[in-house]
């Protein structure tokens, strides 16, 4: 895992600034990740602060393990006020309760997937290497993408590829998995490759081979792996319930800062931070004032091209930050 860089964090300063942390507080990063972003709030903690990180994905403690087993002692797995949680940040209140926690000062969520999981072929997060058909961001269990694609009537296939790929085309590429699962069940990364290029390799490929694709259908062979990966592991879902549990969990004066990277997603954020609902739906009192949770503090910030330039994944990041009143 050592050389790779593990994931570079977007937008980190404004993400700083905009959590407006309190020594003394307790914060939670459920996008561990890297932890590029933990790392920083972790910073500005006293010994009397507390942070807890949640992954699902047990790679990012491992990662902060490999860390401190290279003898650096700032990485996080030896702050004694520090606290891996692996698990879904859907079980956000759960856990926090699990440890005593009934307010929280801060939370950040940096959304989706890291650099490390595209690097990892054999996970099946990437067109670029032939591997089985995975993209659980939580091995431990739940369905795969060759389960979705396999399994899913062509009218759910078109709705995800739609919905969560922004595909266009999204019927008829349904159209074709269907089609092509009759003949021959699609299990590979390079069987999702051929659908959107109606040709199969030459010559059967290896596990972490590299798969020679045309530059003019990276755009939708992305999207369309974005859109099964959403839906493999539920992130809309999971968001809901974490922005939910969040309001809940958040003290009066406590941030929360959400960094999206595509419409939808950042479509459930902007009407929860704005209305305090999923939906968007503006409640009014007796006297027709807006009855909102939150004071919006930045509606959608972008990354400048200094960033973009070196980081090219900033340039879909949305920074959205509010105040719980
Ligand atoms: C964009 S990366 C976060 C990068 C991190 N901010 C950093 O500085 O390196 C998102 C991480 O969140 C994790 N993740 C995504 N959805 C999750 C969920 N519902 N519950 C827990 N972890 C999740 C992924 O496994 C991934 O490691």
């Amino acid at each position: 895992m050592g050389e790779l860089v593990y994931h570079i964090p977007a937008m980190l300063t404004p993400t700083i600034e905009g959590l407006r942390i309190h020594p003394d507080g307790v914060y939670v990063d459920v996008t561990l990740g890297g932890g590029g972003h933990s790392k920083a709030i972790y910073s500005h903690l006293s010994s009397n602060g507390r942070l807890f990180s949640f992954d699902q994905d047990w790679d990012a403690y491992a990662n902060q393990l490999a860390i401190a087993a290279d003898g650096n002692s700032l990485s996080l797995a030896n702050q004694g006020n520090w606290q891996f949680v692996h698990g879904n940040f859907r079980h956000l209140k759960n856990f926090l309760r699990y440890y005593k926690v009934d307010g929280i000062d801060g939370l950040l969520a940096d959304l989706g997937v890291s650099f490390h999981h595209f690097d990892e072929a054999e996970r099946g997060f990437s067109f670029r290497y032939s591997s089985p058909l995975d993209m659980r961001m939580n091995q431990r269990g739940g369905k795969t993408a060759a389960d979705i694609v396999n399994n899913y009537s062509e009218e759910e296939l078109a709705r995800v590829l739609y919905l969560y790929g922004e595909l266009k085309n999204s019927r008829r590429i349904a159209h074709n998995i269907v089609h092509t699962r009759s003949t021959y069940p699609l299990t590979r990364t390079e069987d999702l490759v051929a659908i959107m290029t109606g040709q199969r390799p030459s010559k059967p490929l290896l596990e972490g081979d590299e798969i020679v694709v045309d530059s003019r259908i990276k755009k939708d062979l992305a999207r369309m792996f974005q859109a099964l990966r959403i839906e493999v592991n539920d992130e809309m879902g999971a968001l809901e319930t974490m922005l939910n549990a969040a309001l809940q969990m958040l003290k009066p004066q406590g941030r929360i800062v959400i960094l999206t990277y595509h419409s939808l997603e950042d479509r459930i954020v902007k009407n929860f931070l704005r209305s305090g609902n999923c939906e968007g739906k503006i409640e009014k009192d007796f006297y027709g004032n807006i009855l909102t949770p939150f004071r919006v503090i930045e509606k959608g910030r972008i990354a400048d091209e200094e960033e973009v330039a070196v980081n090219p994944r900033a340039r879909s990041a949305k920074l959205r930050v509010a105040e719980r009143i």
